[in-house]
C-alpha cells in the first residue's frame, strides 16, 4: 500500500500537510467502485459474513428500518442490467444486491403489538433511507477488506416499477440502491474528491470561497481525469463539446428533473411523507 501521503495525493490531487493516515485507514483513502467482475463465485459462506456486518451498522432508535434482496440468479441480474440498458457490467456481477429503506416492518410490529402506528411521515422516510445506506456503506467496507468489489447502482430507481415487483417488495418497502458485487476484473483509478476545505465546514457553515475552490478543483480534474464525452451529461439538452470540467457537468445534470416521480411512486407505496 502507498504512503499516506501519496494516497491523499491521489484522491485530492493535492498535499495534505495536516493529516496523518494510519494504515487501518489506509485502503478506505485508496477506495474505488469495481465495475466489471471476474467469473470467480463469491461462496455464501462469505456473503454472510459481509452481510452481517453492514446489519452491525448503528441504526436510527435502533429500529433497523431496512432491508436487503440479495440476487444471485444470473438470469435475474441481467434482467436489471437490460432495464438499465446502459450498465451490462452489471450482468457480469455474481451477487446483486437491492437495499431497500423499510417503514413496513415498524408498522407490522404496531399491528402485532395491538398499537397504531403513528409515524408514517418525512422523518421515517429520511430514517429508513440513512439506515439502508449505513448498511450498504458498511456491507461495502467490509467487501472491499476482502478484496471484493462493488458498485452502488441508483438506476434501480429508475426502473422502480419494474424492479420493485420483480422484487417482491410490499407497500412501505421501496429501493435505495442496487449494488453489484464480485471479484474485480481490474481496479479503477481512484476519483479525485473536492478539497475537505469545500466540505469540512470548522464551528460554522462557510462557502464562501467555494467558487474558487472549485474552479481550481475542476482545473485539477481536467488535468488528470478530463470529463470523457461518454461521461457528459444531458447532451441532448446541453450541446456536447471538449473541456467540460467537474461543476459543469453536475450543473447539466441536476439542471434537468432527475426520477422527479419518485415522490408519487412512494405514495402509491403507502408514505405519506408529510
Ligand atoms: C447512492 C449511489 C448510487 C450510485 N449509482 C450508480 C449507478 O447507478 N451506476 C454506476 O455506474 N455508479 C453508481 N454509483 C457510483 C458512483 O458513480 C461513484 O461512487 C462515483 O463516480 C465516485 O467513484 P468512486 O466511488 O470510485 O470514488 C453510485 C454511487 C452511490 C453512492
Amino acid at each position: 500500500m502507498a504512503d499516506g501521503g501519496d494516497l491523499l495525493r491521489a484522491r485530492f490531487g493535492i498535499d495534505l500537510p495536516g493529516a496523518e493516515v494510519p494504515d487501518a485507514i489506509a485502503p478506505m483513502i485508496d477506495r474505488r467502485v469495481a465495475r466489471r467482475y471476474t467469473d470467480q463465485p463469491v461462496p455464501d459462506s462469505l456473503l454472510d459474513a459481509l452481510l452481517a456486518a453492514a446489519q452491525s451498522a448503528p441504526a436510527k432508535s435502533d429500529l433497523q428500518q431496512y432491508a436487503v434482496v440479495v440476487m444471485r440468479d444470473p438470469a435475474r441480474i441481467k434482467q436489471i442490467a437490460d432495464w438499465i440498458g446502459t450498465m451490462d457490467w452489471i450482468a457480469t456481477a455474481p451477487v446483486f444486491l437491492v437495499w431497500c429503506g423499510d417503514m413496513r416492518r415498524g408498522q407490522r410490529l404496531c399491528d402485532m403489538h395491538h398499537m397504531p402506528h403513528a409515524n408514517n411521515n418525512m422523518d421515517t422516510f429520511l430514517n429508513t433511507a440513512v439506515d439502508c445506506s449505513l448498511a450498504m456503506a458498511q456491507f461495502m467496507a467490509a467487501a472491499d477488506a476482502v478484496g471484493l468489489g462493488t458498485c452502488p447502482i441508483s438506476y434501480v430507481r429508475s426502473h422502480i416499477e419494474r424492479v420493485s415487483p420483480l422484487l417482491g417488495l410490499p407497500g412501505g418497502v421501496y429501493p435505495v440502491a442496487g449494488l453489484s458485487v464480485g471479484w474485480p476484473a481490474f481496479r479503477r483509478p481512484v476519483s479525485m474528491r473536492l478539497p475537505p476545505s469545500v466540505v469540512v465546514h470548522r464551528e460554522r457553515y462557510d462557502d464562501s470561497r467555494m467558487p474558487d475552490e472549485v474552479a481550481a478543483y475542476d482545473e485539477r480534474r481536467r488535468t488528470r481525469d478530463p470529463v470523457a464525452a461518454s461521461g457528459l451529461k444531458n447532451n441532448d439538452v446541453y450541446k456536447p463539446r471538449d473541456g467540460v470540467g467537474w461543476s459543469e457537468n453536475v450543473a447539466r445534470q441536476l439542471s434537468v428533473p432527475e426520477r422527479f416521480g419518485f415522490a408519487a411512486y412512494l405514495k402509491t407505496k403507502g408514505f405519506d411523507l408529510a
